[in-house]
């Protein structure tokens, strides 16, 4: 039987394309919310016997998480055979340390929940950062997929004489690899230094001689933007060109699209991870083969 795909919230620009590539029915859901707030979920295609793959758009998390949690429940009540979740965006990866005396590590808490209530895990570009690979806090077959592909092809396509820019030590291994990617485009990484959730300071260079270039800030999230803001800022002071900002995931939180580009950035491009009018980079294929192959690896596909 094809495996039964659940497009939970938000994820309408993916279900259709990541369907048809997983050969997968998508399932008939009554999803909707009591008048007191509480969440109604019922399962019109029964999920009995078959895999299921939970597609869940999981920005803004405290919001949607008990939708995924009573969806994973109820089909394995259900009697699915197995349960997965693609999450394009997987939420809970930046508080990777205790910063301050007496910090939850919510990274490590989410996992931990994730990994109970479902039996495999597909994503694009987590934040990693401090932990090394999902293994190291979810103890599901997960597999963090990358956006590079289709963000290198996206600049090849149209920017001329890029000049890619890594805001912080962690981007590096992004920008490096869309770096190559892009035909061995020219990048650099930046400093940075966090003071507080809005509050970054960036160090940059002289910049002389990428005058003639297209700069383009290459990141994994743009969240408030100050990130982002910081570096365009420092841009425009120098007098290069206007920068494309570039992100796989487009959280943007409270009015910070609108911010970046009041700061004088010429276009902001994010990919569809997070449905948004930025989208521009489709990945829907990256997630289609990586969950085809993680279901493959674990035998749960009969594709
Ligand atoms: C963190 O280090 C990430 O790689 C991004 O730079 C960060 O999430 C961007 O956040 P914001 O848009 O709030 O500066």
């Amino acid at each position: 039987m094809k495996p039964l795909l659940v497009a939970l919230q938000d994820t309408a620009q993916l279900s259709g394309p990541l369907a048809r590539a997983l050969g997968a029915d998508i399932a008939e859901i009554d999803l909707r919310r009591f008048p007191d707030g509480e969440t109604y979920l019922r399962f019109d295609t029964p999920p009995d016997d078959r895999d299921l793959i939970l597609l869940a758009g999981l920005a803004d998390p405290d919001a949607k998480l008990p939708t995924l949690v009573f969806a994973g429940q109820t089909a394995r009540t259900l009697g699915a055979k197995s349960v997965g979740l693609v999450a394009p965006y997987l939420p809970y990866m930046r508080q990777d340390r205790v910063f301050r005396p007496g910090e939850a590590v919510t990274s490590v808490h989410f996992a931990k929940w994730i990994s109970s209530c479902v039996d495999w895990l597909v994503t694009i570009d987590p934040h990693l950062h401090r932990w090394k690979a999902l293994s190291d806090i979810y103890s599901i077959p997960s597999v963090a997929a990358h956006a590079a592909p289709a963000m290198a092809e996206w600049i090849k396509n149209h920017v001329d004489r890029p000049l890619l820019i890594g805001p912080d030590a962690e981007s590096e291994q992004w920008v490096s690899d869309i770096a190559v990617r892009a035909g061995g485009v020219d990048h650099i990484v930046l400093a940075k230094t966090r003071h507080g959730d809005r509050d970054v300071d960036i160090a940059l260079p002289d910049m002389e001689r990428w005058r003639h270039h297209t700069p383009v800030i290459v990141d994994d999230t743009i969240s408030t933007a100050s990130t982002m803001i910081a570096v365009t800022g420092q841009l425009v002071d120098q007098g290069l060109r206007p920068p494309i900002c570039c992100a796989v995931h487009g959280i943007f939180a409270d009015g910070a699209h609108q911010a970046l580009l009041e700061a004088g950035t010429v276009r902001i491009v994010t990919s569809n991870t997070i449905s948004h009018p930025s989208n521009a980079i489709d990945v829907s294929g990256i997630l289609a083969d990586a969950t085809s192959s993680l279901l493959k690896q674990t035998g749960l596909s009969r594709t």
